[in-house]
């Protein structure tokens, strides 16, 4: 059984994830590794961006990690085919419906923030957004055209109980471990998802959470207070195109989107999949200088939460924060290091 398997897929996906294989061959070197096609470079060679072995085999392995998808190359693709469609189907084929997105503030990186060093630094929460249902996957949608011109477009937006409870107890779970603290987001003042959403939460809360404290904060008030206060929170819990819309703006309080893993969980025993939230950015891929750390920190996620490994978590964890304690910076973190140099700055700190 493949323990981890790598999906560097597109853009600087390659580049990032050659390093995770770098580190895990030092620090883990009895993990097996298997690599496969994704996203674009799939749809260039397979016709489709998550080919059937492609799914079996991540179903099947113990962690999942992909680099990135997705590029203006495949822009005109059916959107079906495009590689974000193949990134969504692996998701939703995993069912990997919590997906985890740390805001963490490296205290060497205080100053790299856009933000003054006192709101963001020491700065330690969680978005947990719900990553298999609402408007990303909701039906119907299409885009049709009208009989006098134009065109309509229609995208659905859909919860259910099930959907919101599963992903809430993830959250409650985590803050028990944490600060105690969760904030579940939602626009419950305009759409009746998130009316759903609300009473899903308040009632589990009463359920079987009452020890943690609960406020619930409407998105757009969300998105203020993490550029304002971000410290206030724990453990966000919020809907999928919410909390892919929270937590870019919560990643950029932490000095770059260079820097924060995410890992998406399903059922207890089931494959997680781990990405950097960071896309596959083509405006400076092939140069080698994308920072690797996403991808790094992704890889010490999947040894924290689904290969069983927490002490070899610990010590990844540790050496990048040595490395970036030395002064290792990419140029994202306004350094000069190129990827593999910063690839070489975290296996010397191990
Ligand atoms: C993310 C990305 C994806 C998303 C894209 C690439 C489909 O933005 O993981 O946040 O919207 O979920
Ligand atoms: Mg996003």
């Amino acid at each position: 059984m493949t323990d981890l398997l790598l999906l560097p897929g597109d853009g600087i996906g390659p580049e990032v994830t050659a390093q995770v294989r770098r580190v895990a061959e030092k620090l883990t070197p009895d993990l097996t590794l298997e690599e496969r096609p994704f996203g674009g470079v799939s749809y260039d060679r397979h016709g489709v961006p998550l080919t059937g072995e492609t799914l079996a085999a991540a179903k099947a392995a113990k962690a999942v990690l992909m680099g990135a998808v997705g590029g203006p190359q495949w822009a005109d693709a059916p959107r079906d085919k495009r590689p974000e469609a193949g990134l969504l189907g692996l998701r939703a084929g995993m069912n990997v419906f919590a997906n985890l997105r740390p805001a963490l503030c490296f205290q060497p990186l205080a100053d790299a923030s856009s933000l003054k060093r006192e709101i963001v630094e020491g700065l330690d929460f969680m978005i947990v957004r719900e990553l298999t249902g609402g408007i990303y996957f909701g039906e119907p949608r299409f885009i049709e055209d009208l009989p006098g011109g134009g065109q309509r477009a229609v995208d659905t937006q859909v919860y259910t109980t099930m959907e919101i409870e599963r992903v809430a107890r993830v959250a409650f779970e985590l803050a028990r471990g944490r600060r105690n603290k969760v904030h579940s987001a939602e626009k419950s003042n305009v759409m009746d998802s998130g009316l759903l959403w609300r009473r899903v939460v308040t009632d589990l809360h009463k359920r079987d959470y009452a020890d943690v404290e609960l406020e619930h904060i409407l998105a757009d008030n969300a998105a203020m207070q993490i550029v304002k206060n971000p410290k206030q929170f724990d453990v966000m819990v919020t809907d999928n195109l919410f909390g892919d819309i929270l937590s870019d703006a919560a990643a950029q309080l932490t000095g770059s989107l260079g820097m924060l893993p995410s890992a998406a969980l399903g059922l207890p025993g089931t494959p997680g999949l781990y990405e950097p939230i960071h896309g596959s950015a083509p405006d400076i891929a092939g140069q080698g200088v994308a920072n690797p750390l996403a991808a790094i920190l992704s890889f010490e996620m999947a040894l924290r939460w689904s290969l069983d490994r927490p002490a070899q978590a610990d010590r990844l964890f540790a050496a990048v924060e040595k490395a970036l304690d030395n002064g290792a910076r990419t140029r994202d973190l306004g350094g000069t290091l190129s990827t593999v140099q910063m690839g070489d700055a975290v296996l010397a700190a191990l």
